[in-house]
């Protein structure tokens, strides 16, 4: 589904010198896969989710969604290609303070012109495989933590995207919280999503299909 080769970025740093993050980096991830990636704080791991799911260009190096080489596409392409194939769940939840859960999930299917009754049905039934169908016309902040994460999450795969990336998703849950958002990825990694999950506690992801180590701007097998 997914694969990158010879991935470098730098940023610039205040004073204008270059500040090497990744220094090339390589990763293939397939349908049915859940890959872990652990890492220091600051090595990036955060850069390296944004650049496989076309959020930030790489300096050098390609990245291809099954055989579309999508590294080569101008911006309102990555932009589709995104659309259709990436689905994102951040650390800090990311959802819009103004919306109710249910407004929260269905904002995904705006960007796929998806028939809303038909859009409806999906967000209901994830939203209640993830125990959050009663707080439907909650808004984010009358939602704990551990819900509004299992609300990202069904945002996240309202489209059925191929490609699932999760950056920290349990970095601001209790363990139990995020043991339910680790089990909803595991289980979308089964049937047959490719998942990148970024962690600091790898040994806390179940059912890990390949754990690598971001350090020093490469990334290794762990
Ligand atoms: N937009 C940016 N501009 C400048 N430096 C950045 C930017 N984003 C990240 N960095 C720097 O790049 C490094 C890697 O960041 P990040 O990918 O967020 O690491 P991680 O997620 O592993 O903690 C850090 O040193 C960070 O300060
Ligand atoms: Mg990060």
């Amino acid at each position: 589904m997914l694969r990158a080769a010879g991935l470098v970025k730098s940023y610039r740093a205040p004073s204008g010198a270059a500040l090497p993050v990744l220094a090339g980096v390589d990763l293939a991830v397939k349908a049915g896969d859940l890959a872990v990636v652990s890492g220091p704080s600051g090595s990036g791991k955060s850069t390296l989710l944004n650049l496989l799911g076309l959020l930030e260009d790489a300096d050098a190096g390609e990245t291809w969604f099954d055989d579309v080489r999508v590294s080569g596409l101008g911006r309102a392409g990555k932009s589709r290609a995104r659309g259709r194939c990436v689905g994102f769940v951040f650390q800090a939840f990311h959802l819009l303070p103004g919306l109710t859960a249910l407004e929260n999930v269905l904002l995904a299917a705006r960007y796929v012109g998806r028939p809303a009754g038909e859009a409806r049905r999906r967000a209901e039934a994830l939203m209640e495989a993830l125990g959050v169908l009663e707080r439907r016309d909650h808004y984010p902040a009358q939602l704990s933590g551990g819900e509004q994460q299992r609300v990202a999450v069904c945002r996240a795969v309202l489209n059925d995207p191929p490609l699932l990336l999760a950056d920290e998703p349990t970095g601001n849950l209790d363990d139990a919280s995020g043991a339910v958002i680790l089990g909803a990825l595991r289980r979308r990694a089964e049937a047959g999503g490719a998942v990148v999950v970024v962690t600091h506690r790898p040994a806390a992801v179940g059912g890990a299909t390949a754990v690598y180590r971001l350090a020093g701007g490469v990334l290794e097998a762990a």
